[in-house]
């Protein structure tokens, strides 16, 4: 059966990684966490000191950009994130990195090299992808584009929950506002802001089981 290219986009903290990885398992594609791989630049950023008081240094940062490395490996049937040569899947979750994230995917240069390098990982297809401009930028002619979204008040809880498990200590206040800055910054920046694309179909999953979810999308496909 031909294999299709999928493109989930939405707000943050919205499901899109668990239904893309729900697909990726049943329908044997790969999956991409593209916001992986700007919380990777931005991690890089924070390491080696390219942020000063919440304000990239932006002619650093793009000078740096050939020295960052990113490549996804499977590990017990996951794909994890290394950033040159190591794993940095838990660091990129911190609340560090999520407060200057935005900030970091706001500058062109990083956009322009991670969308080259996300362009390449589906060339033959069969890949599931999720962020904020794949429907729009990086496959823009994607077979099935879904946008992804959920009350504010479901979304906080989710967030909230998924750093717990990871023993990330926040507070649900921390988390709202740390998912209105960045969708702020997500929808309102110059560059591929995030938009809900004419021919993406929504889905509302404020009210849906993670199986429900599934159930829908695979019905589309
Ligand atoms: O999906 P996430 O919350 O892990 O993404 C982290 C940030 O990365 C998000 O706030 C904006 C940015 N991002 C982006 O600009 N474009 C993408 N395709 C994915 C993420």
């Amino acid at each position: 059966m031909k294999k299709i290219t999928i493109a989930i986009d939405g707000y943050s903290a919205c499901g899109k990684s668990t239904l893309a990885k729900d697909l990726a398992n049943k329908l044997g594609y790969i999956f991409i966490d593209s916001g992986a791989m700007y919380r990777s630049v931005a991690l890089y950023c924070i390491q080696n000191k390219l942020i000063e008081n919440n304000i990239p240094d932006k002619k650093k940062i793009i000078d740096a950009l050939p020295s960052i490395r990113l490549s996804f490996k499977k590990i017990d049937d996951k794909n994890v994130l290394f950033l040159n040569g190591v794993n940095v899947e838990s660091q990129i979750r911190s609340n560090e990195v999520a407060s200057v994230v935005s900030l970091i995917a706001a500058i062109s240069e990083v956009r322009e090299k991670l969308v080259h390098e996300q362009q390449k990982m589906g060339l033959n297809g069969g890949i599931i992808m999720d962020g904020r401009d794949i429907g729009s930028v990086v496959f823009p002619n994607a077979e099935l584009k879904l946008f992804v979204t959920a009350s504010e008040e479901i979304r906080v809880k989710r967030r909230f929950a998924e750093l717990q498990s990871k023993g990330i200590k926040s507070t649900l206040d921390d988390v709202r506002l740390n998912l209105s800055e960045r969708d702020y910054l997500d929808t309102h920046r110059a560059i591929s802001p995030l938009i809900q694309v004419d021919d993406a179909i929504v889905l509302d999953n404020s009210n849906l089981t993670r199986e429900e979810q599934l159930e829908f999308v695979l019905s589309l496909i």
